[in-house]
C-alpha cells in the first residue's frame, strides 16, 4: 500500500485555470520522492492538498491508505517545512521543537525525551538553550526541521526548505536530509525548482509542468529516457540539446536531442551537422563549446581539456545514433 496515493487531483484557485489538473502520484512508504518543476508549476499546492492545508476542487488524497480529503490538517499526521519557515523567536530551540508536542498536550517527561532523541538526530544539543537570533541559517532550519520531524509525523512535506542558504550550506543540508530520511525511515514529499538538487537526492523524482505530471521516474531513468522535450530541456546543467526540424528535409517530423556530453566535436566529413563554434566556458574540469549550426540552432557540447576548439572555427558535430532522442511536433518522446 503506497503511503501516499493522489488521483486525479485537480485544484482551481479561480474557477477556471487549473493549477493543478489531474494529478495522479503514488508515493510508497518510506521513499523520499522529489516532486520538481519550474515556478509556479503547482508544486506548494500538491504539498498544501496533501497537508489540508488546501481544499482539492476534485479528486482524492489517500494517506496510509485512508482518504483524507474531508479531515481536517490536524488528523492527517503530516507535518510540513515550508519555504519561509518561522521560528518563534522568543522562545529557545528546546522550546521550538517542543511546540509541536505542547499544542498536542503530550507529558512533559515525553516531551523532554522526544526533543532530545531529535535534538541527537540533528546534532542540535549543543544549541538548545539559544534563541533563533543565536543561531546562523543553517542552524534555524535544523530547529525548524526537528520541528517537523519530533512528531514522527507518517508523511513529511517540504517545500524548497533551503532555498534562504547559500550554495555551499545547501549542498552540506541536502546530504543531512538525505541522511536523516535514511535514518528516520520516513515518507518524505521534497519540493524543489532546481534539477540538480532533485538528482542527488531523490529516489525518484515527479516533473510538474504547467500543473500536470510529465514524468515520474529515478533520476537515472528521467535523464537518460526524458518523457518529452520539456522535460529533456528542463533537467540537466545544461538541458538537453534540440535540434529542431528546420535541420531536416522534413519539418513536420518533430525535433532531435542529445545531451551536451554525446555531442563530439570533429571534422565535419561524416559528421550529424556542421557548426561553427561561438562561446567557449571552461568550467575547470571540462568546457562547455557553444557552436551554431547551418540552421542558425545553438547547441553546446561538452569537452575535455585538449579538445577546445578555437572561436570561429568550422567543425563537425558527431553524435552516436543511439545517443539521439527523438520527439514528435507536440513535444513528447518517440521511442
Ligand atoms: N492562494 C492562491 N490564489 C490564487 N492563485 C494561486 C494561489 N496560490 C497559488 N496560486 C496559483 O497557482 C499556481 C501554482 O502555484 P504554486 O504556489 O503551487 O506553484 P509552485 O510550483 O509552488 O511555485 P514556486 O516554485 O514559485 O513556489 C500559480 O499559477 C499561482 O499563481
Ligand atoms: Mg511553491
Amino acid at each position: 500500500m503506497p503511503a501516499v496515493a493522489i488521483t486525479n487531483l485537480t485544484k482551481t484557485y479561480d474557477g477556471r485555470t487549473p493549477a493543478l489538473d489531474a494529478v495522479s502520484l503514488e508515493v510508497a512508504a518510506e521513499e523520499l520522492l522529489v516532486l520538481l518543476g519550474p515556478s509556479g508549476c503547482g508544486k506548494t499546492t500538491v504539498l498544501r492538498c496533501i497537508a489540508g492545508l488546501e481544499e482539492p476542487t476534485s479528486g482524492e488524497i489517500a494517506i496510509d491508505g485512508v482518504v483524507v480529503n474531508d479531515l481536517p490538517p490536524k488528523d492527517r499526521d503530516v507535518a510540513m517545512v515550508f519555504q519561509n519557515y518561522a521560528l518563534y523567536p522568543h522562545l529557545s530551540v528546546r522550546e521550538n521543537i517542543a511546540f509541536p508536542l505542547r499544542m498536542r498536550r503530550e507529558a512533559k517527561p515525553e516531551i523532554a525525551r522526544r526533543v532530545g532523541e531529535t535534538a541527537a538526530v540533528l546534532g542540535l544539543y549543543p544549541l538548545l538553550d539559544r534563541r533563533p537570533a543565536e543561531l546562523s541559517g543553517g542552524e534555524r532550519q535544523r530547529v525548524a526541521l526537528g520541528r517537523a520531524i519530533v512528531r514522527r509525523p507518517k508523511v513529511f512535506l517540504f517545500d524548497e526548505p533551503l532555498s534562504n542558504l547559500d550554495a555551499q550550506l545547501r549542498v552540506a543540508m541536502r546530504a543531512e536530509l538525505v541522511a536523516l530520511h535514511r535514518r528516520l525511515r520516513g515518507t518524505m514529499i521534497y519540493v524543489t525548482h532546481d534539477q540538480t538538487e532533485a538528482m542527488t537526492m531523490g529516489q525518484r523524482i515527479a516533473v510538474l509542468d504547467r500543473g500536470a505530471l510529465r514524468q515520474v521516474g529515478t533520476p537515472a531513468e528521467v535523464y537518460a529516457r526524458p518523457a518529452s522535450l520539456f522535460v529533456a530541456t528542463f533537467i540537466g546543467t545544461p538541458g538537453m540539446n534540440v535540434v529542431n526540424g528546420a535541420a531536416f528535409a522534413r519539418p513536420a517530423d518533430g525535433s532531435v536531442g542529445f545531451r551536451p556530453e554525446d555531442g563530439r566535436l570533429g571534422p565535419r566529413e561524416g559528421a550529424r551537422w556542421s557548426a561553427i563554434v561561438g562561446l567557449v566556458e571552461p568550467l575547470g574540469s571540462e568546457t562547455l563549446v557553444h557552436a551554431k549550426l547551418e540552421s542558425g540552432e545553438t547547441v553546446v557540447c561538452r569537452v575535455r581539456e585538449g579538445e577546445i576548439p578555437a572561436v570561429g572555427s568550422a567543425v563537425g558535430i558527431h553524435v552516436a545514433a543511439e545517443k539521439l532522442h527523438r520527439f514528435d511536433v507536440t513535444g513528447r518522446r518517440l521511442p
